[in-house]
């Protein structure tokens, strides 16, 4: 699947050139060729959104609700679920986290993404031991739950595939083990979604949240989908025009206020109709390349980086299920006697391959991983650690659709390399990240 930036190229501080290798498809995806063609064949009829009596006003107000069809579909919603549009995954898990009936219980991993471990500010929040084995999860998860308060409502948060590890977590068996005490489960499906075919149904949870720029669809919006009780019963995300149906002065002087019961009650403002489109685009396009293709292709990349890895007795991969755990195109390792900032510098400045190297905005999770077994870590951009702390940080590669062979080859050699020869520049702390030193 041609992704965008295919041949852009980057300057090497050893002087000339190389296509970029874009590894870094966990923060954020290049788009799709398919997704941009089509936002680019849009453009021009662009128009304002449910608002607007134009024959252009018209045509995006209908396109913006046959993009809500679309991704519900490819979410596979129930009839009665409500989808609604968002800036990210971090803004669905908030407008959750804000709709949330009163004394809520929420439980979640200690493991998870901050997007689903922090937003939970009004709720009563379990969080809970990173497990070792998926049969643990769901074991913990039972454990938790058959000593809440069996009464008040409760919330399961839980990721579909680590954005530190690239594991995949039993979601379905999660969502039994929620659902049999009385709870409901939300999935963070931020990394999953891009990867393998995610369905409400199928998978029994009443709540997904992903990220339009991690499913190659960079236009600033995300999805929140799922069961329509809370959300209509919620105070408005947002309040504003277009989550008001109708609005009166009483005879007091004050004002009333009749939110819309659909979607729209937590879209208030002008709707993001371009990144809504998107979205729709990308998984069109996802469908129709079909996930067995897709899965099968990444298996084969997954393989490629794992032996080459492998390969190298400085490396140690981060894994919370053990090395046959099913994953997605995630891999986050250490290397002995480097720190990670400096690694991922070297592999920048030298090798053209942009990847991610820190705690991956999942600190306890990252802590848990590392934290036992002291890195040794080098002097360059080595993060201040707490007193008593260890310095903790670590690289992570990540790829999916339209990620060339050549790529991940690069990358494998240029880990080989590295650690064979070290870095062939020098370099300095900035602002507390390694740059190179010219
Ligand atoms: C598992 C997971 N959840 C949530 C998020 C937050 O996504 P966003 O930054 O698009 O809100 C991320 C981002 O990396 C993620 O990996």
């Amino acid at each position: 699947m041609p992704v965008l930036g295919r041949d852009v190229t980057v300057p090497l501080v050893t002087g000339g050139e190389v296509t970029y290798a874009a590894l870094d498809y966990a923060a954020s995806a290049p788009a799709l060729q398919r997704v941009w063609d089509d936002v680019a064949a849009y453009a021009p009829y662009y128009g304002s959104v449910h608002r607007g009596a134009g024959y252009l006003s018209q045509l995006s107000t209908d396109l913006f609700e046959n993009a809500r069809r679309t991704v519900a579909e490819f979410l596979g919603c129930r009839e009665d679920d409500q989808l609604v549009f968002t800036r990210s995954t971090t803004d669905s898990l908030n407008l959750l986290a804000a709709a949330l009936p009163a004394d809520c219980q929420v439980f979640v991993f200690e493991t998870e993404h901050h997007a689903s471990l922090l937003p939970w500010k009004n709720a009563r929040v379990t969080y809970l031991d990173a497990p070792r084995t998926p049969q643990q999860a769901a074991d913990t998860l039972e454990r938790a739950l058959a000593a809440r308060d069996p009464y008040g409502p409760a919330l399961v948060c839980v990721t579909g595939a680590s954005n530190v590890t690239g594991e995949l977590w039993p979601v379905r068996e999660l969502a039994e083990v929620a659902h049999a005490h009385g709870a409901r489960i939300v999935l963070d499906a931020a990394q999953l979604a891009p990867h393998h075919p995610v369905s409400l149904r199928d998978l029994d949870v009443d709540w997904v949240a992903f990220s339009g720029h991690k499913l190659y669809a960079p236009f600033g919006s995300g999805v929140l989908a799922g069961r329509a009780d809370w959300l209509r019963a919620a105070e408005p995300y947002l309040a504003g025009g277009g989550a008001s149906r109708r609005v009166t002065r009483r005879e007091d002087g004050g004002v009333d206020v009749e939110w819309h019961e659909t979607a729209a009650r937590h879209e208030a403002g002008s709707p993001n109709v371009i990144g809504a489109y998107a979205i729709a685009s990308a998984c069109k396009a996802l469908t129709e390349a079909g996930f067995d293709t897709l899965v099968a292709r990444e298996q084969q990349l997954i393989r490629t980086v794992r032996e080459g890895l492998a390969d190298v007795p400085e490396v140690r991969v981060l894994s919370l299920f053990g090395d046959d755990a099913p994953r997605v195109g995630v891999i986050s390792f250490v290397v002995e006697g480097w720190n990670s900032s400096h690694f991922a510098a070297a592999l920048s400045a030298e090798y053209g391959i942009g990847v991610r190297d820190g705690l991956f905005c999942a600190h306890p999770l990252v802590r848990t991983l590392l934290g036992g077994d002291p890195q040794t870590q080098g002097e360059c951009g080595s993060p201040e650690a707490a007193p008593g702390e260890k310095s903790l940080n670590a690289i992570r590669v990540s790829f999916g659709a339209g990620t060339p062979d050549e790529h991940v080859a690069r990358f494998v050699g240029a880990v080989r390399e590295l650690v064979a020869e070290g870095a062939k520049w020098s370099y300095r702390t900035e602002d507390g990240r390694c740059v190179p030193a010219v």
